[in-house]
């Protein structure tokens, strides 16, 4: 039988627009504060992007850094897959736009829909094309800009949620480095925790829609945090264990950035060393299918990882959806 070839990450780019949205700004917009905000979420900042702005110019940004990072031309790419929940718009996909805006010439391309876990799905997809020899390089990109979705006057939503991409390029490892094993789960019965429900094919676009606000993000926000705390730790805990590793084994862990307590609670439970948790949520908030590979840039910007440190990515989000990956850093 032929021998499935791993992936590996060799680059990580990142790429948020330059204006920010600061607890201060958000005083002014709805009842809350900047000690409640921070206190309760551990944000302090997110960007925003300018009016005409979308997804596909964040990802752009971010592909291109990974690129230049690896000498590489988009030429050279042969798949593109965008982790987004907020497209430029229904179709064409974002992937489709991302290509056209690189000057890609050689790669074919998807959207992928799974929420906060859409960049760990759009590894393990990725990582799939490698593994049976069809392609050599798959640029995986997480973008959203969520602040298209936001009620900003809404203070149970508004707060959390910023602007930003990060991507990955993936290519075949020759040795042991790379992504080792991945477990994602879906439970589509809590959807209404978390979900926009305005402009899909169920509750298609109008006045009413518009009036009712079903185009901006609805969120149970206690519900989706007693989720979280529970089911991230629980897939990383099955994860660890049936690859031989606890939590202490861990070198570095890279959770979805959707609020401090969850990354603590979750890094607790797991028994993983604080000092080996990377966040970054205090500057960009949750930017979705962004927070992972912006969190892996923040951990090579501040030296915390190393070639050959074993690396745990975990996520929850909308649907619900929980992904967690474990690899061995590759450079
Ligand atoms: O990517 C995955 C997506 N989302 C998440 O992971 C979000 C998970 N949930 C959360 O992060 C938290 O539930 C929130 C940050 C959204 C809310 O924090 P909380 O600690 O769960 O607050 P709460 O909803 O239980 O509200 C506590 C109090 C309430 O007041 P009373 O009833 O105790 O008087 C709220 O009305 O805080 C009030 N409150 C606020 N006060 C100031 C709620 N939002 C705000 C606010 N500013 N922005």
């Amino acid at each position: 039988m032929k021998q499935l070839t791993r992936a590996k990450i060799t680059g990580v780019g990142a790429y948020v627009p330059p204006d920010t949205l600061t607890n201060a700004d958000l005083e002014k917009l709805v009842a809350t504060t900047d000690e409640w905000i921070l206190e309760r979420t551990g944000i302090r900042e997110r960007h925003i992007a300018a009016k005409g702005v979308a997804s596909s110019d964040l990802a752009t940004e971010a592909a291109k850094v990974v690129l230049n990072s690896r000498g590489l031309s988009p030429s050279d790419l042969d798949a593109i897959i965008v982790a987004t929940v907020t497209p430029d718009m229904f179709f064409p996909s974002t992937a489709c736009l991302v290509q056209n805006k690189l000057g890609a010439p050689n790669v074919w391309g998807f959207d992928l829909s799974a929420a906060c876990s859409a960049f760990v799905y759009a590894l393990q997809t990725g990582a799939q094309y490698i593994a049976t020899g069809a392609h050599k390089r798959v640029m995986v990109i997480g973008a959203d800009v969520m602040s298209s979705i936001i009620d900003y006057t809404d203070r149970a939503t508004c707060i959390i949620f910023g602007d930003g991409a990060g991507a990955v390029l993936l290519e075949p490892s020759e040795d042991e480095l790379g992504l080792i094993d991945f477990m994602h789960v879906v439970d589509g019965s809590g959807g209404e925790s978390l979900f926009m429900p305005g402009g899909g094919s169920l509750n298609p676009t109008s006045h009413e829609t518009v009036d009712r606000k079903m185009h901006f993000v609805h969120q149970d926000g206690q519900a989706v945090f007693k989720f979280a705390v529970r089911h991230m730790a629980e897939v990383c805990e099955k994860l660890l264990e049936r690859n031989g590793f606890t939590g202490k084994d861990v070198d570095v862990f890279i959770p979805h950035q959707a609020n401090l307590r969850i990354i603590k609670a979750t890094g607790d439970r797991l028994g993983v060393k604080p000092e080996n948790v990377i966040i970054n949520i205090d500057r960009y908030g949750n930017t979705t299918a962004g927070t992972i590979p912006l969190a892996m840039n923040t951990a090579l910007e501040e030296k915390k990882l190393k070639k050959g440190d074993l690396v745990l990515l975990a996520s929850v989000g909308a649907g619900y959806t929980v992904g967690a990956t474990l690899l061995r850093w590759a450079y």
